[in-house]
């Protein structure tokens, strides 16, 4: 039997359905993948870093978050204040790390990857900020360190794309990339083609938590932009830079435009984009996120709601269309559960 040592840095809505994955897939990972999962430690912003050798009791850890306890009030641990000084501290084999995207510089998430590739852990990851800033550094790091960064749930939570981009289209030449990568404005759109107003659906978006309090991100499309330059890195090879991804939000989509598309037998989509350019010197990509206008002969048309999708445009596959969740507790915990399930299965 295989034995994993875990750690989990960022224990809120997407650790946590990790951890609760660990918990419900036991006698799976057992079964199906002679595989048992320690998970050793676990920290988040408030309470620190814990650790216990013998690993820690989920359940239990589960309940304290549920109530935002302390998780230092579990029994037999070792506390450090600072994520990274625990890391260093105790180790383990791989890392998950799960705190909040920050677009600016990618921390704390940059600093937590770098320090568990260094110290040799594998680290598999839902945070689109250190990907999005610093995929060629990090991925570089770990080739050098010989371990493996593995990203699946950073984009569409745990639907495969990055995984079948590498592995079911491996060989294939991929020319372009069209996605609805953000669930909060695929909604909002959804709803104003049903006749809503933008301002009535985003109150809503908000009070059913599909959209933040601050909704910014979102709905000016930075979301959208972090996950075309994950995109970018990954199956084109190109560190682009925020800046190099133009950028339109859907707050100037008006209920006319969405009449009119929809008398045209159109639909009005956040659609982010990457197009080889052949002729682009300095950067061969075209690259976007902005409204546009699809024929109802595109499956993107069709996606309502909060589902994400993506359209991959190949030599060999022509199209191939990927459909399903883009976000929440266990789509995204299935993530980061089928990232460490492909390391266990291919390292020593
Ligand atoms: N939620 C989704 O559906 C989803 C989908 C795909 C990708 N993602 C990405 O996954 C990541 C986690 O998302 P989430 O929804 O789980 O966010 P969240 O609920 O806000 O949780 C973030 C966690 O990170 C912790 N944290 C922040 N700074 C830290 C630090 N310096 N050291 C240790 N812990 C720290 C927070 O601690 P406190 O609890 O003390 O505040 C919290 O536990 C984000 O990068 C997000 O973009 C999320």
């Amino acid at each position: 039997m295989k034995h994993v040592r875990l750690s989990i840095i960022g224990f809120g809505v997407v650790g946590q359905g990790l951890a609760e994955l660990l918990v419900t897939r036991k006698e799976l990972l057992r079964r199906h993948f002679d595989l048992q999962v320690t998970l050793v430690s676990v920290a988040n912003a408030r309470h620190g870093f814990i650790y216990r050798e013998d690993g820690l009791d989920i359940p239990a850890l589960l309940e304290l978050a549920a109530q935002r306890r302390p998780l230092t009030e579990l029994s037999g641990v070792k506390h450090w204040k600072d994520a990274l000084e625990g890391l260093q501290a105790t180790g383990g084999d791989i890392l998950a790390e799960a705190t909040g995207t920050n677009l600016r510089d990618g921390e704390p998430g940059v600093s937590h990857i770098r320090g568990a590739l260094a110290q040799k852990m594998h680290v598999i990851t839902a945070n689109k900020g250190p990907i999005a800033l610093a995929a060629n550094e990090l991925f570089s790091l770990a080739r050098e360190q010989g371990v493996q960064l593995r990203i699946e749930a950073t984009v569409m939570a745990g639907t495969p794309v990055i995984s079948t981009v590498h592995e079911g289209m491996a060989g294939a030449r991929v020319r372009a990339i069209r996605g609805i990568l953000n669930g909060t404005t695929n909604y909002i759109l959804s709803a104003m083609a049903n006749g809503r107003d933008y301002e009535d659906v985003l109150a809503e978006a908000q009070q059913q938590g599909y959209a933040e309090a601050d909704p910014t991100a979102d709905v000016e499309g930075y979301d959208a932009v972090a996950k075309t330059l994950i995109l970018a890195a990954v199956v084109f090879g190109h560190t682009l830079k925020p800046d190099q991804v133009q950028r339109r939000g859907i707050t100037g989509v008006s209920r006319e435009d969405i009449k009119h598309a929809i008398k045209n037998n159109e639909r009005i989509k956040l659609i982010a984009s990457l197009n080889t350019v052949e002729d682009f010197a300095d950067c061969p990509l075209d690259a976007r996120v902005e409204p546009v206008a699809l024929p109802l002969s595109d499956p993107l048309a069709h996606i309502d709601g909060v589902t994400n999708a993506i359209t991959f445009e190949t030599d060999t596959l022509s199209k191939v269309t990927i459909v399903g969740p883009g976000a929440g507790r266990l789509p995204t915990g299935q993530g980061l559960l089928a990232d460490l399930i492909a390391i266990a299965r291919t390292t020593e």
